[in-house]
């Protein structure tokens, strides 16, 4: 072996590269946290992580046949997953962010499977290995298939509604006893590969009804748990398999799918248990908003684009409150133009953000911030909240269930006590959408019914631009 290639090939390089990948991967994580910065920290992760791949691929108990078949591997996955990741919308990331978090699942639980056989089933002589393994099978398992269901559900492909699965409770925790049970008869000597794969199916089947009884409003804290149980498994998959790189990188993301989780369980009002047990978000006709239902019998009144011209105009603050809507219509920068021209006339402009408004963490910060709206004018809800009163008119643009009063009226509201905008108690409402269909959660909204509330019908970013040229002529 050459000087340099026993050099690049030792194990201290290896694990010093590491140490860098890491470096940069925490580096690029902190600049994530503000939208200024959040694309150099992308690259710079990015770059972390094809330096910890080719440290690895340094390995030098590699030989040709495996290298030919690595790279086939990277071409597959640079096919699929470059224009996968160039062409999704921005509505389908949350779909994105659950299908490729499943890979990441399913990768361990295979990598799992190989180890076991390439030890001989013997993993009761290596319990160090053995029992990471184990975790990484199941674990691994369950965040693959619940995060296809996941998938399935944002992507409108299976009915978004909880699916109810009668004894559901029973049911899961038989077959996580079945997969712990199995785990432990390997880990006890036993060297079958029937009961390492009655693992992998009792977590597959554990995946599936998981997730199908969760529906509507709490799919973002169902995909950040999966997220985090990805993390977790890859993490224990490194440990099994020695590689500093895979136990840092699954801890990271184990990490911070949990802070996440964390959040967003607190922004919805819900204890992380209660979602995971089901029954919150239900009656959703259907995923993805926009289904017929949400018609009530109260009154609505219509208005045009001209009539809230003149309303805005006289306005001394309006609070822009960006939902889900705004995100499908592509009418952030039209909604900066319409800000401006209210700015011009001196109105004050503040933008009330909903922890979960859209469909992903940040959804309304990162389509605004894409529109050069000044960040100062970003108002998280806790500090907006206490402003609607003294707001003379609050733009609801494509916003629904985040406004939904019933969350803090109805008891038997499936949002009840989840923390919403207040905008019903701004002087006057006025909503942009294109129907009365119901948002995410399926469910009616009487911010829509309200005396104070009129609704101005259509596309978003029309109805804004429209709003705008009859400002012009005021
Ligand atoms: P939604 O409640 O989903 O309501 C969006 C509204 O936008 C719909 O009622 C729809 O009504 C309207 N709309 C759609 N296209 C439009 C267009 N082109 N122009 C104008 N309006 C349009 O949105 P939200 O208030 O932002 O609430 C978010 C919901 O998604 C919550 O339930 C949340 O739990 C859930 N969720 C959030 C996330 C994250 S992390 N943010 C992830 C998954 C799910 P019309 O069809 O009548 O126009």
């Amino acid at each position: 072996m050459s000087l340099a290639a026993a050099f690049f090939q030792d194990v201290n390089f290896i694990n010093a590269s590491y140490i860098v990948a890491f470096s940069l991967f925490i580096t690029g994580l902190a600049k994530l946290t503000s939208p200024t910065t959040a694309v150099q920290g992308n690259k710079i992760a990015a770059a972390g992580m094809l330096l910890a791949v080719v440290a690895t691929l340094l390995n030098r108990d590699l030989d040709g046949s495996e290298f030919a078949l690595i790279a086939v591997g990277l071409i597959i996955g640079t096919i699929v997953g470059v224009p996968a990741a160039r062409n999704v919308k921005m509505t389908a990331m949350p779909q994105m962010v659950a299908l490729f978090n499943g890979v990441g699942g399913g990768a361990v639980a295979l990598i799992a499977w190989a180890e076991f056989r390439d030890l001989g089933g013997n993993l009761s002589d290596n319990l160090d290995i053995g029992v990471p393994l184990i975790f990484a099978a199941i674990v691994g398992s369950i965040s693959f298939w619940g995060s296809n269901i996941a998938f399935g559900k944002l992507q409108g492909l299976i009915s978004g509604s909880p699916v109810k699965v009668p004894a559901g409770l029973f049911v899961n925790i038989a077959l996580l006893a079945t997969a712990i049970g199995a785990g432990v008869a390997i880990l006890l000597g036993s060297d079958s590969e029937g009961l390492f794969l009655a693992i992998l199916i009792a977590a597959a089947i554990l995946g599936n009804l998981a997730v199908l009884p969760i529906g509507g409003a709490d799919m973002p804290v169902v995909i950040s748990t999966l997220n985090a149980f990805t993390g977790l498994s890859a993490a224990a998959a490194g440990i099994a398999l020695d590689n500093y790189a895979l136990i840092v990188a699954g801890m990271i993301v184990g990490a911070s799918g949990t802070i996440l989780t964390d959040q967003m369980a607190k922004a919805m009002n819900r204890s992380i248990g209660s979602v995971l047990l089901g029954g919150f978000g239900g009656e959703a006709p259907a995923a993805g908003g926009g289904g017929a239902g949400g018609e009530t019998g109260g009154t609505v009144r219509s208005t045009s684009a001209a009539d809230v011209a003149i309303l805005l105009a006289y306005a001394r603050q309006v609070v822009v409150v960006p939902g889900y809507g705004m995100a499908v219509a592509q009418a952030q920068h039209a909604v900066r133009e319409m800000a401006k021209a209210l700015e011009k006339k001196g109105i004050e402009v503040k933008y009330a953000i909903h922890p979960v408004a859209g469909r992903m963490p940040g959804h309304m910060n990162v389509l605004l911030a894409e529109a050069d709206v000044p960040y100062d004018q970003l108002k998280e809800m806790d500090d907006i909240n206490p402003e609607f009163g003294r707001t003379d008119v609050s733009l609801v643009i494509g916003a629904n269930d985040v406004t939904n009063p019933d969350a803090r009226l109805k008891p038997d509201s499936p949002i009840y006590g989840m923390p919403i905008l207040n905008v019903d108690e701004s002087r006057q409402v006025i909503v942009l959408k294109r129907s009365m269909a119901s948002g995410f959660a399926g469910i009616e909204n009487p911010l829509f019914h309200g005396e104070k509330t009129q609704m101005l019908f259509g596309d978003a970013k029309a109805s804004v631009s429209e709003i705008t040229s009859e400002l012009a002529q005021l």
